[in-house]
């Protein structure tokens, strides 16, 4: 997915696809671009899944987290896909608990038995008293849900604009809980130097696109910052930055 529009390149899903391959790896909303595959997409991915027989494992950790009014859509739910597609869900995003390492995976009952086949050979089980509260959560009304997202696009809203003001180029998510900004308005080339230069300056954190781009170069420009944070924080950090003399 690439800036501007972190759009799906259908052409190069398909030009990825060898007879050696058997899965496809999806993720959204996107870390870290914040993009939401439009229901048009998603069919393409479905397409060449069934196509090539593929399984789709679909990371969908940020399904509760979209904003304006966008909704998610699983791809399990597309024809032909419900037997193909291994969905997985965490409580780390939707009830903002990260570390607490908690999630779900929902599929058909022989790929779900590959999942848990695996775990058992990795980390085993996940903390087991964390379960029952994920539990009880899960169980909290649609009311919930609707909430954290308005809270959460507030947050957008405040970061994002607080970050245009500082002159980057913002790039305003459709999902998740991360901006993305381009650092070049403000006369930087690399998103790492920038980064590695932020703490000390200005006490602040986020994150390069790079470290997550096979192709180093796409992400070369972006940086990522996180609004899960109380507002009043938020503010701080953008007087922060403000305070930084940011401009190389
Ligand atoms: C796309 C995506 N999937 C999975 C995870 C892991 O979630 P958890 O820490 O709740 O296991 C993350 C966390 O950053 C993520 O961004």
């Amino acid at each position: 997915l690439r800036a501007p529009d972190f759009a799906l390149d259908v052409d190069e899903l398909r030009a990825a696809v060898t007879p050696a391959t058997r899965v496809i790896l999806l993720n959204s909303p996107h870390n870290p671009t914040g993009s939401v595959l439009s229901p048009a997409e998603l069919t393409a991915i479905a397409a060449v899944a069934v196509e090539h027989d593929l399984v789709v494992i679909s990371d969908e950790v940020y399904e509760h987290l979209t904003f304006d009014g966008l909704a998610h859509l699983p791809i399990s739910t597309l024809p032909g896909m419900a037997d193909r597609t291994v969905t997985i869900g965490s409580a780390g995003k939707t009830f903002s608990f990260t570390g607490w390492k908690v999630g779900w995976v929902t599929g058909s009952a022989e790929l779900v038995a590959t999942v848990r086949t695996t775990k058992q050979f990795l980390t085993f089980v996940s903390a087991g008293p964390f379960q029952y509260a994920v539990a009880e959560a899960l169980a909290l009304p649609e009311s919930t849900y609707a909430e954290l997202r308005d809270r959460l696009q507030f947050q957008r809203d405040l970061l994002c604009d607080g970050l245009a003001g500082l002159g980057f180029e913002v790039y305003r998510p459709q999902g998740t809980y991360f901006a993305s900004t381009d650092v070049r308005p403000l006369g930087w080339e690399d998103g790492l130097d920038f980064c590695r230069e932020l703490p000390g300056r200005c006490g602040v954190v986020a994150i390069p696109h790079q470290v997550f781009y096979d192709n180093v170069e796409v992400g070369r420009p972006l940086v990522r910052w996180a609004f899960c944070k109380q507002p009043a924080v938020l503010t701080e950090a953008v007087d922060r930055l403000a305070a930084g003399r940011l401009a190389r």
